[in-house]
């Protein structure tokens, strides 16, 4: 069955459509589980308060990397393997490309580094389709107003720039599985109107 993981800066609104998707593809009588990461298992979810809570120590930029990781590796062997076996489609709020955005572009870490720990910790798995869900910067940090900022949304404008161009560069590098959804100015009813006639265009529905 696919796996389909959903991208994009903070704010971008690529929960919105995996929930969205979830939905549609009930209706048409699919298994589907939405996921996410960090924190999609139960050991993910206690990673997830140490990756994104603004007290305490932060973790260095290495270890923010192995902690993602450490999270993906559970997240994969212990819940997307499985649910694929039996026959579920998994939309995954985040995977891999998050890490190469984040830490790679975000932190500076060497993206040679962070794509070998993105192999090993998925033991091989990769999407059958990125949904890349794209705004600018401004729009994203307008649509947080007034939420609680997690550690990653208190970082500078600089850093969600980064991120940004990262995942654009990664789409046009794996354009094959890519796909680019401007969010800037689509309703979600639009934008789930363009990712299902992408999944027929590809076989997938
Ligand atoms: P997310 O749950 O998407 O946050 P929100 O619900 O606020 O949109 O992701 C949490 C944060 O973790 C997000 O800022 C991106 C960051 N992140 C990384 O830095 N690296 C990773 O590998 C992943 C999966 C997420």
């Amino acid at each position: 069955m696919p796996f389909i993981t959903f991208e994009g800066i903070d704010g971008s609104g690529k929960s919105s459509l995996a929930k969205l998707l979830a939905k549609e593809l009930e209706k048409r009588g699919y298994k589907v589980q939405q996921t996410q990461e960090p924190g999609g298992t139960a050991l993910g979810l206690e990673l997830r308060q140490l990756l994104l809570r603004t007290s305490g120590e932060p973790p260095c930029p290495e270890a923010e990397l192995l902690i993602y990781e450490a999270d993906r590796a559970q997240h994969v062997n212990t819940k997307i393997k499985p649910l694929l076996k039996n026959n579920f489609w998994v939309l995954s709020d985040r995977f891999y490309h998050s890490s190469l955005a984040f830490q790679g572009a975000g932190r500076d870490l060497k993206i040679q580094d962070v794509m070998w720990l993105n192999q090993f910790a998925a033991g091989g798995l990769s999407p059958d389709l990125v949904v890349l869900v794209d705004c600018p910067v401004d729009v994203s940090f307008a649509r947080r107003a007034g939420r609680v900022a997690d550690r990653f949304e208190k970082e500078k404008r600089e850093f969600h720039e980064k991120v940004r161009n990262q995942y654009l560069k990664l789409a046009k590098d794996e354009s094959d599985i890519f796909l680019i959804l401007e969010s800037e100015k689509k309703s979600l009813d639009s934008l789930l109107k363009e990712l299902i006639d992408e999944l027929n265009k590809r076989g997938l529905l």
